[in-house]
């Protein structure tokens, strides 16, 4: 079975085509044929080793992917070969409040990943892909769309005619702001381009800004909500983004801090947090429940996940590489 794994440190030179044995299912699990793995920027710090970001060697990257199940073992019941299923990101995390114990087998962390041929998993883990989506598509939903889902539903308990901000148009932004119109909430958007910022609009940001030209993106937030501030904050950035999202933010207003894409440690202005009254809410991905609620929601709405590019599976390194280019839309999907 083919098989990428992390060998070393030495980022995508480290990243290596192997073969791997199939293994046979034991007591409750299924082996899965995966057919799409999606990128996550978390996956490009494991490879790279990014901010301190490491795991033991070798191990299989990624923690998204959608398959069908190839064979059952003993004690399986409700699946059947031919099923087309897709894996939440921590396989333990069911319902529940979140754990270290969750947090640690989360795929492609510490223990295997998806970037591979087959996988064996606990059945009881899984959820069945909707007919309407491809398993092209189901793979971009695992940590990306169920971030979002957590930072704004289940955390932020988003309301009806709420704004929300989002930043860039990276995979958990992007399905933040599907998720948020979905919810009948207003969505203001930042971007590093006029292009981006345009396919933003299109797919249904009330508002947009190219913080490139305008890095006061904050003072633009407030000006769009007539110096009140934003309701919610999906902060994918971390230490060079959130003292803007914090000044963008209402009174007793929430931000999801979930990115790290500006580094892991930095100044804050954390008497603001207190002043204002706001929720600053760590937040991780989230529980295979979440997952089944957003599949739920996104089926009877009909959303697709907004897919940037789809490379091969012995491409793989280009579509880390590009992922790194900083160019995509939406999500990037590898073809196994
Ligand atoms: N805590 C969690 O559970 C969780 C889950 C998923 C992801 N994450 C984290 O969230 C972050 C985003 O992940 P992702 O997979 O969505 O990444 P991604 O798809 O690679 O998206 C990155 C995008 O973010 C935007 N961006 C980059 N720097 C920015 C800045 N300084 N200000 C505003 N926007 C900026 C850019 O979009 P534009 O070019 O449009 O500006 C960039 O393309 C990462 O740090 C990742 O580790 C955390």
């Amino acid at each position: 079975m083919n098989a990428y794994q992390i060998t070393g440190i030495d980022g995508l030179a480290s990243l290596s085509l192997t073969k791997l044995p199939s293994v046979k299912p034991g007591f409750g699990e299924v082996r899965i044929g995966l057919k799409a793995v999606s990128l996550n920027y978390r996956d490009y710090m494991n490879v790279m080793g990014l901010h301190g970001v490491t795991g033991p060697t070798p191990r299989v990257p990624c923690s998204d992917g959608a398959g069908v199940i190839e064979a059952c073992g003993d004690g399986v019941e409700g699946w059947k070969p031919g099923d087309r299923v897709v894996c939440p990101f921590m396989p333990s995390w069911l319902d529940g409040p979140f754990s270290q114990h969750h947090s640690a087998r989360a795929l492609g962390g510490t223990v295997d990943g998806l970037l591979r041929k087959s996988a064996v998993v606990a059945a009881s883990a899984l959820l069945p892909v909707p007919d309407y989506l491809s398993l092209t598509e189901a793979a971009t939903l695992p940590c990306a769309a169920v971030t979002a889902w957590d930072a704004l539903i289940v955390r932020g308990q988003l309301k009806l005619g709420e704004t929300v901000l989002v930043l860039g148009s990276g995979g958990v932004s992007v399905f933040a702001l599907q998720i948020a119109k979905l919810v009948g909430a207003k969505v203001l958007a930042i971007s590093s381009s006029d292009e981006k910022c345009q396919k933003l609009s299109t797919l249904g940001a009330d508002a947009v800004h190219n913080y490139r030209v305008d890095p006061n993106w904050d003072d633009w937030a407030l000006a769009q909500t007539q110096g009140i501030g934003v309701d919610k904050v999906v902060e994918i950035g971390g230490p060079e983004t959130l003292n803007r999202s914090i000044k963008a933010t209402r009174f007793g207003g929430h931000i999801s801090l979930i990115g790290v894409l500006t580094g892991t440690a930095g100044s804050v202005q954390t008497v603001q947090i207190l002043r204002k009254g706001i929720r600053l809410d760590g937040t991780y991905v989230g529980s295979r429940q979440m997952f089944s609620d957003l599949l739920r929601a996104f089926e009877q709405a009909q959303i697709h996940p907004v897919i940037d590019s789809i490379f091969p599976f012995e491409q793989a390194k280009d579509a880390f590489a590009h992922l790194a280019s900083g160019k995509h839309f939406g999500k990037i999907v590898i073809e196994v």
